[in-house]
């Protein structure tokens, strides 16, 4: 079984290799610092019985962001503010050796979660992300994120699509 953990000093952030250098030098040089002051929350996926340095199967993100719903689709916009509080799911990635089973899906359900987590406590709009191609795109479209129409590259998942989702995994 794997399990869900806060960054910290007993994961082997050296040894992620997800063959996105950007995303590799993120979780060793930038997360924890993000995460200590308090700016992004950093969570890693782990087998639950490995010993430290626990290696990471793969991790993701979460900040607070504000955004400006004329930028969302009209449909989701409309009945906004113009300036709306959200999440941004800022950086998700597997390990290379583990890419193809199943575990960014896992990831990114894991994500929406937490984010409902969030929203139980301060108001959330939705969570927003970045893809880092239009094929990366697609894989989050499968969670029912939607491209912002001047922005094909950054998508949108509304709280209510995210709760539901949620609430669908049997997730408390
Ligand atoms: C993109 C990434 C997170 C996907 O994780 P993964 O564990 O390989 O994906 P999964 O095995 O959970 O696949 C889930 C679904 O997404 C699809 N998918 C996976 N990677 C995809 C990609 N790059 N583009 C489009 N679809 C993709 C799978 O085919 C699968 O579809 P299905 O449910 O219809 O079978 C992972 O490959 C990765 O870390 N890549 C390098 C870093 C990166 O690109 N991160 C995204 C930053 S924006």
């Amino acid at each position: 079984m794997n399990q869900l953990e806060t960054l910290g000093a007993e994961h082997d952030r050296e040894g992620f290799d997800c063959g996105v250098e950007a995303l590799n030098n993120y979780l060793r040089q930038v997360a924890r610092q993000h995460a200590q002051r308090g700016i992004s929350r950093v969570f890693v996926l782990v087998e639950d019985d490995s010993p430290a340095p626990k290696p990471v199967l793969g991790f993701f993100s979460l900040a607070a962001c504000e955004a400006e719903s004329e930028e969302l689709p009209a449909s989701l916009g409309r009945k906004l503010p113009r300036k709306i509080p959200a999440v941004r799911l800022g950086r998700l990635a597997v390990h290379r050796e583990h890419q193809g089973q199943g575990i960014g899906k896992d990831l990114v359900l894991l994500a929406l979660k937490k984010t409902a987590e969030g929203a139980a406590l301060v108001g959330v709009a939705g969570l927003f992300v970045d893809a880092k191609d239009a094929s990366v795109a697609q894989f989050y479209e499968k969670f029912g994120f939607v491209a912002l129409p001047d922005q094909p590259l950054t998508l949108f998942l509304p709280v209510q699509t995210l709760l539901q989702t949620v609430a669908a995994m049997g997730f408390e």
